[in-house]
């Protein structure tokens, strides 16, 4: 079967993924902490390390990326800095596909996670059986993924993006006349087919933190903050983006903070942004978006909780017992490796056909 017109019923189906509670994290005196850290900065130089987080992680976590020459980032800019290391290990906070993306990218080092059952839903959404299967059947399409996949996943797909590049690639795609199979995120999917005018078949995932902004509510409260910019990151519903002055990747989002002249802004996405936000720009006053409203159900209220299965002392613990090291099937890696690279060289030479003009 190799049709262009695919309707629901041609998706496999998902099973329904486990949400964990969000991550109680032992509270820790100002010593503990202190100590902590010492032994973590210790540990780092010792062993060439670097410490690499998402914006989504906890803030002691970023500050101690940044204090040690780490890097805080979104998930296009983690890929990126692994390979620019010369350290032998990198320890990754953030949830499993960005660990394995930094393993596939760069299989000569040590690649470390506090926590290697930090997951994310959209990943959970998207087995690779199914997925490789649904491919098949559909060989006139290609396949573009999410970086938020697995490795098997990637290894089946001709692109991967993150939502910082995903625009330029699609359109690229789009221009091209390719017809696209989109995985795992229907949001963004939804908001690329959108806004590049791509031909895309978009599968059924969704990212529960960003699903849980509602609407109404956010239109409610722009009304009481009329001078306020909406920020949204584009995993979150159609409805949501519809209210936003600016839908971008985290990096986006904190650089809107930093650019626009408004005083307020009201943020939708994970609550773990607000510390770089607050860095870049001390002066403005950050409003989180309600993800109550009408029908919403709050699992998540705006905090991931697989980011935040990162902390002090899981870090701590791997980097002493070199416990939770990512590995990856090498023949896994040699194709998964393809679609990611082409995603980075297409972001290196987009960013100097701009720095030209
Ligand atoms: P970014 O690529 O924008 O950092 O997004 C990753 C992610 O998981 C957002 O939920
Ligand atoms: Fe996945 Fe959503 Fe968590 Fe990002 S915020 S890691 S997309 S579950």
């Amino acid at each position: 079967m190799s049709s262009s017109i695919i309707g629901p019923e041609d998706f496999p189906k998902i099973k329904s993924i486990a949400i964990p509670p969000h991550p109680e994290n032992p509270l820790l005196s100002s010593a503990q902490k202190e100590k902590l850290t010492q032994d973590i900065e210790g540990m780092l130089v010792n062993q060439n390390a670097v410490l690499v987080a998402h914006y989504y992680t906890h803030a002691d976590l970023q500050e101690l990326a940044e204090r040690t020459g780490g890097c805080v980032a979104d998930s296009l800019e983690m890929a990126r800095f692994g390979t620019r290391q010369k350290a032998d290990t990198l320890v990754v906070a953030g949830v499993r596909f960005m660990g394995e993306t930094a393993k596939i990218l760069n299989p000569e080092k040590r690649v470390l996670m506090p926590d290697l059952s930090a997951t994310c839903s959209l990943d959970e959404a998207c087995p690779a059986e199914g997925f490789i299967e649904f491919c098949d059947q559909h060989p006139d399409h290609t396949v573009v993924v999410y970086a938020n996949t697995s490795a098997r996943v990637k290894a089946r797909a001709d692109w991967v993006v993150t939502s910082g590049i995903a625009v330029p690639i699609i359109e690229h795609l789009a221009a091209r006349g390719e017809k696209i199979i989109w995985a795992p995120d229907k949001h963004l999917g939804n908001y690329l087919r959108q806004s590049t005018g791509a031909e895309m078949v978009l599968w059924p995932g969704s990212c529960i933190v960003h699903e849980e902004f509602k609407s109404v509510a956010l239109a409610r409260m722009a009304k009481l903050h009329p001078d306020a910019a909406i920020l949204v990151h584009p995993e979150s519903p159609e409805s949501v983006i519809a209210e936003a002055d600016v839908v971008g990747s985290t990096t986006a989002l904190i650089n809107a903070v930093r650019s626009l002249p408004n005083k307020r802004f009201i943020v939708a996405t994970d609550k773990g942004i607000f510390y770089k936000m607050q860095q870049a720009a001390p002066d403005k006053i950050l409003i989180e978006a309600p993800t109550v409203g009408e029908g919403a159900t709050c699992q998540a209220c705006a905090e991931c909780p697989w980011m935040g299965m990162n902390n002090l002392q899981n870090l701590a613990e791997v980097l002493k017992t070199g416990n939770n090291e990512i590995f990856i099937d090498p023949a896994i890696r040699e194709k998964a490796v393809i679609p990611i690279k082409r995603m980075l060289d297409f972001a290196e030479k987009l960013k100097n056909a701009r720095n030209k003009d």
